[in-house]
């Protein structure tokens, strides 16, 4: 039986296949149209689910799509009463319902069938789809759950138990309240306007002090069993609405905070002013209420479950910083992130929620890895480099048919601090390269932050790289932390190692690692322990193999990153190229 879960208009488009409750494909559908956090009906990781999987569209038999327009209705009315909302924005939202109530039309055309053909199409609740992304494909048959997100089908934070096939929603925060729409918004203030800026905010946080902890915390108020409010005054949400635009290419969101904030704080940063110590330690105070915050949740879910492991999702599960001090600040002892814990991944946790919950299918599945995505094995880009004249560089190739080989002239070249884009097998799911598009380079080396900015990603100098690192090493270099092949949780490189690992040691000494193991990625594996054979050192500098654009999915596409940056080598599947001055 085969189940297509689709996130279609909300930011980061995706969808994956199940064929009898195993997890077979997830993409998202940025990849292909070359936009990030690309919003609208996900047709091309349609195509792609269907060109993986072997199938057609007329094989398809469940489509789960992670939105219930219909859902909270009574809530939303009541809410729209009581606070005169404004006529324009309660037309803007009945249309956006619209278009999700009429998702057949391109349904057919992705599935390619005609539209009186259509499989049976679930609607499941935005909240309740991030839940079952946590919980269904985590190793724990039983788990508390929580999800944390700025809004979706009215809810910003839901908790629930979860048991074998089945989970419980047990509490929920509902509009205009919610933790993500507190970070966005002053990440707003901040001068980081687009979808997705937080993760920067998190960046800077560690360069300042959390001298405004005070102000910010009366943004929101704490309330019983882990319930928080936010104060009115200081967002825009509630009385004027804000605008948000879910379809069409890039999505993009209006401004959350009100003239009250500015009173509060000062006036907010405009996008290219610089950045000073103020909105550092902003940031820094930022990052400190939310934790504070996601803390109280977290507690007030344990008061609930009493059951000592956390499956997360939402978009503030992809804070890794605050995830890596859920062991310190709750009772919680284990945490499973997956990791496209965005919206992305609500089109996975429909899928399972359509089979465990709604079909009640037992559970078989665990995801270990984020390789679900697609694959070129056989791909050769040699004829490409050949072909090419320029005027500054050449290029040499060689091939390694033999792993072994290949990863030792790969960990070489890293080891001589060249930088290395590095494309394997299949495309990740989810925001970060794990090893498969990833660009790599060596991490003992204190310049290379810099030199990759220099040469690739021309990004905020502030933000940090982040290592990739052996799982068996894993105690050797960081302190408490817990192995993870999804690079979610940050955790404090130890002391003594700091001085050997520059290049991933962000400047409050915390590194947000990735733990790799021979059985998820064998190929991976064998890299670093080649480049730990040389140096000594079971690390290496991991970034996503991409500039300025979403993680590159073709070979051709990652030669033309390496073509059009100053990379020094790529590797595409076998072969390596290097780059030489003429
Ligand atoms: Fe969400």
């Amino acid at each position: 039986m085969h189940v297509l879960g689709i996130n279609a208009y909300h930011a980061d488009g995706s969808a994956v296949l199940l064929r009898d409750g195993e997890l077979i494909v997830a993409v998202e559908e940025e990849r292909f149209r070359r936009i990030k956090h690309w919003a609208g009906f996900p047709t091309e990781a349609i195509r792609k689910c269907l060109e993986i999987g072997g199938i057609t569209g007329a094989d398809i038999d469940h489509v789960a799509i992670s939105r219930d327009p219909k859902a909270n209705l009574l809530r939303k009315a009541a809410f729209a009463v009581r606070n005169r909302m404004h006529i324009s924005n309660i037309v803007n939202r009945t249309r956006n319902l619209a278009k999700v109530h009429d998702v057949s039309a391109p349904l057919a055309d992705a599935l390619m069938i005609p539209s009186g053909s259509l499989p049976k199409v679930h609607f499941v609740e935005h909240h309740p789809s991030h839940l079952a992304s946590a919980f269904f494909v985590s190793p724990f048959d039983d788990a508390s759950i929580c999800a944390i997100d700025g809004f979706g089908d009215y809810l910003s934070t839901s908790m629930a138990i979860g048991q074998r096939n089945k989970l419980d929603v047990l509490a929920r925060v509902s509009y205009p309240h919610s933790l993500g729409v507190f970070y966005t918004a002053v990440t707003q203030f901040l001068g980081f306007p687009n979808y997705g800026d937080e993760f920067k905010v998190m960046g800077l946080a560690p360069y300042g002090s959390p001298d405004h902890v005070a102000e910010l915390r009366k943004l929101l108020s704490l309330k019983q069993g882990g319930m928080f409010e936010l104060n009115r005054p200081f967002f825009r949400h509630w009385d004027e609405g804000v605008d948000m635009e879910w379809d069409g290419g890039s999505p993009t969101m209006g401004r959350l905070y009100t003239r009250e904030l500015e009173q509060l704080l000062g006036p907010p940063r405009a996008k290219d002013e610089p950045l000073t110590p103020y909105h550092e330690n902003l940031a820094r105070s930022l990052q400190a209420v939310y934790e504070e915050a996601a803390f109280h949740v977290l507690n007030g879910l344990w008061e609930r479950t009493h059951n000592p492991r956390l499956c997360m999702a939402g978009g503030c599960a992809m804070n890794s910083v605050a995830n890596g001090k859920i062991r310190i600040n709750t009772p919680f002892t284990d945490v499973y992130v997956q990791p496209a814990a965005s919206d992305n991944g609500t089109a996975l946790g429909a899928a399972f929620y359509v089979w465990n919950q709604t079909l009640g299918k037992s559970r078989g599945f665990v995801m270990e890895h984020g390789y679900w995505g697609t694959e070129y094995p056989e791909a050769d880009v040699t004829e490409i480099v050949a072909q090419r004249d320029d005027p500054q560089w050449t290029y040499s190739v060689s091939h390694h048919p033999d792993e072994e080989a290949l990863c030792k002239a790969t960990a070489q070249l890293i080891a001589d601090g060249n930088v290395v884009g590095w494309y394997q097998g299949r495309m990740e799911w989810g925001a970060r390269a794990l090893g498969n598009r990833s660009i790599l380079a060596d991490a003992r080396r204190g310049d290379m932050r810099d030199i990759i900015n220099l040469k690739i990603k021309f990004r905020e100098k502030f933000r940090p790289f982040a290592p990739s690192i052996l799982e068996s090493a894993m105690d050797d270099f960081f302190v408490g932390a817990a192995p993870d092949p999804f690079m979610q949780q940050v955790y404090p490189v130890r002391p003594e190692k700091r001085l050997i690992l520059p290049a991933i040691t962000h400047t409050d000494g915390s590194g947000r690692l990735q733990t790799v193991n021979a059985r998820t990625n064998p190929r991976y594996h064998r890299l670093i322990s080649e480049f730990a054979a040389l140096t000594g050192v079971p690390v290496v500098l991991n970034t996503s193999f991409n500039e300025n654009e979403p993680i590159v999915d073709t070979p051709e596409q990652a030669l033309d990153c390496f073509l059009r940056t100053r990379m020094d080598a790529i590797v595409v599947n076998n072969t390596v190229i290097q780059r030489h001055p003429r």
